[in-house]
């Protein structure tokens, strides 16, 4: 949700800037700037549009020290006048994260005679550091903080000086050192291949950043230490390798994904299983796709472990006052780690007494912090907006932690070998009629029972999310209660159906589809589902295996499904309109 990056160095300040907003793009690409500090003057380039739009002009920017932003508006429409940085007299500010009282604020600072050029609420920044300025900038800085409400990573630079000064609250900021040079950044991609090591920033911290230093300050100004830890982002990782699109590659990452997620998980097993074995309510939260993972946690420890568990959606829960208590555990899952609601709702959850239990991507993120313990998701750099080999990833840290609590070493055995189920499911999947069927439909429904409905909701999501074809996730025992009302011609219902349990009752809801002239397609592992409906639906068979892993070869199959959709709708995939990775705003 919006990316900043500050550089102060010894090379070419706008080069540098917008090498790295190209790698913080994923978190929002409405609009882009970058100001430099050129010859004791603030130099700016800023326009609405990706950040490739900065391109030739970021490259004529003189100057080796500089602040950038990519923008996920909040307030104001993506345009030039609204995108970062903002300006007041000589202060240039990037801001990532929402002031929710910026209104009053600006009120008194017009009353006092400031103009305003944007509809934003960050423009109240850089007026109130001018306003505060007295021959210190980290003071103006510190004073400015104490009048915000809300969320903020801010980077600050001033004309004739030489630093830049970061403030932060409830929204991520780094600090990245380097040899003659160092760099402030909203996440870790941002900083790879640029310095060796890096330093996570508290909320409440703030920090001067010049080209030979980056000190930590609290808010009284007195200097702080922070952990200084080596940068592990990879270039390479980073790189498309020969991919149209992130999505197909990272979808293909998604057995490497797994296998590095249930080997790490072992090196946590023992922790994770006394942290939640005293607990006497298991709460899974999560937002979007990690509340879908959230939803097939849930079943696992329920139906493997034994242990009664509910999901509720972290934005949900955040305001919910009945839940957690002393005795529950609440297992937030957050790929980014910076996801507001499901940070607030474990900070809310832990507030009433709860163990904190963070299944996330993101080692350093705000979520470790808050959490008792961290399960690793071990999906490396995700950078397309949705979410497909980190949702695998989970599913696999949520299935390793219900098996360890379980005992259950045959399935145990099973989820060792689903690295290599993924890969023979993308490498046979046939799915390009089905693809055709989507892009051709009015709407398209997912349907599935017990753990098959919670992976047609994902389904459904990555559809939706890089298609924009418009549809939903249903129980198919809800379809004659409502939904049903939706089918004609021209929309098409996609059954997953996995459970051999549970297949007599889907084959049912896949009938009432049919005899209703609906387009149907089944996705299934297995093959008695297969031979009934071959010559009535399209069906995508998946190889047969236990129905607890089976999420992972379906979820394959459907973001494969949702890309192939994308690409024939020629939209991107990556950066679907309005969406930004991080969500880190309300
Ligand atoms: C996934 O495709 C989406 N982009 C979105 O639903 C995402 O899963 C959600 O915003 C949660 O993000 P998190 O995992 O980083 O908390």
């Amino acid at each position: 949700m919006c990316g900043i990056i500050g550089y102060a160095g010894s090379g070419n300040a706008g080069e540098i800037i917008y090498d790295g907003l190209l790698k913080l793009e994923y978190r929002g690409y409405d609009s882009a700037g970058i100001a430099v500090l050129d010859g004791g003057k603030c130099a700016i380039v800023k326009s609405a549009g990706r950040v490739k739009k900065l391109n030739t002009s970021a490259q004529l920017l003189g100057g080796s020290i500089g602040i950038g932003h990519t923008r996920w508006a909040t307030h104001g429409k993506p345009d030039d006048v609204n995108a970062h940085p903002h300006v007041c007299g000589k202060i240039a500010v990037v801001h990532n994260g929402e002031i929710e009282n910026y209104a009053e604020l600006k009120k008194s600072l017009m009353d006092g005679g400031d103009k305003f050029l944007s509809q934003t609420d960050s423009e109240v920044i850089p007026h109130l550091i001018n306003k505060f300025y007295c021959g210190d900038l980290l003071e103006a800085v510190i004073k400015c903080a104490s009048m915000l409400k809300g969320s903020y990573a801010l980077l600050a630079i001033r004309e004739g000086s030489g630093e830049i000064v970061a403030a932060k609250n409830r929204s991520p900021v780094i600090l990245g050192l380097g040899e003659n040079c160092n760099f402030c950044a909203s996440d870790e991609p941002a900083l790879a291949g640029k310095c060796p090591r890096i330093c996570v920033l508290e909320d409440g911290d703030f920090a001067v950043i010049t080209k030979d230093s980056a000190t930590v300050y609290n808010s009284k100004k007195q200097k702080i230490n922070r952990a200084v830890l080596p940068n592990s982002a990879k270039e390479q990782s980073l790189s498309l390798g020969g991919y149209p699109h992130y999505m197909i590659k990272e979808l293909w990452e998604a057995p490497a994904a797994v296998k590095n997620t249930v080997t790490a998980f072992g090196e946590v097993k023992n922790a994770v299983c006394s942290a939640i074995c005293g607990a006497d309510k298991i709460i899974f939260t999560g937002c979007g796709t990690a509340y879908h993972a959230a939803l097939l946690g849930k079943r696992y420890f329920a139906e493997l472990a034994g242990i009664p568990a509910e999901a509720e959606y972290a934005g949900e829960l955040r305001y919910d006052k009945l839940y957690a208590g002393k005795n529950t555990c609440l297992i937030a899952v957050t790929q980014s780690g910076e996801t507001a609601d499901t940070v607030e709702a474990a900070i809310l959850c832990k507030k009433s007494g709860a163990t904190i239990a963070a299944v996330t991507n993101s080692p350093h993120s705000a979520i470790t912090r808050t959490a008792d313990i961290t399960v690793p998701v071990c999906a490396g750099a995700e950078i397309c907006v949705a979410a497909t080999k980190s949702y695998s990833a989970q599913i696999a840290a949520l299935l390793s932690a219900a098996l360890a609590l379980s005992q259950n070493t045959g399935l145990a055995e099973e989820l060792s070998n689903a690295p290599a189920l993924i890969s023979q499911t993308l490498q046979n999947l046939d799915i390009y009629a089905l693809a055709e069927m989507c892009a051709r439909a009015r709407g398209v429904y997912f349907m599935g029972r017990g753990i098959d409905y919670a992976v047609a909701l994902e389904g459904s999501l990555k559809l939706k999310e890089v298609s924009y074809i418009a549809g939903g996730g249903y129980p198919s025992g809800e379809l004659k209660h409502g939904p049903l009302a939706l089918i004609d011609g021209s929309t098409l219902s996609i059954f997953i159906i996995t459970d051999a349990a549970l297949s007599q009752k889907s084959m049912e809801a896949v009938e009432q589809t049919l005899s209703r002239g609906g387009m149907v397609a089944v996705i299934t592992t297995l093959p008695h589902v297969h031979k009934r409906f071959e010559r009535r639906a399209e069906v995508v068979t998946l190889p047969e295996c236990n129905k607890y892993i089976a999420p992972l070869a379906a979820a394959s199959a459907l973001q494969f499904l949702a890309y192939r959709v994308a690409v024939i709708l020629n939209r991107d995939p990556d950066k679907p309109r309005n969406l930004a990775k991080s969500v880190t705003v309300e």
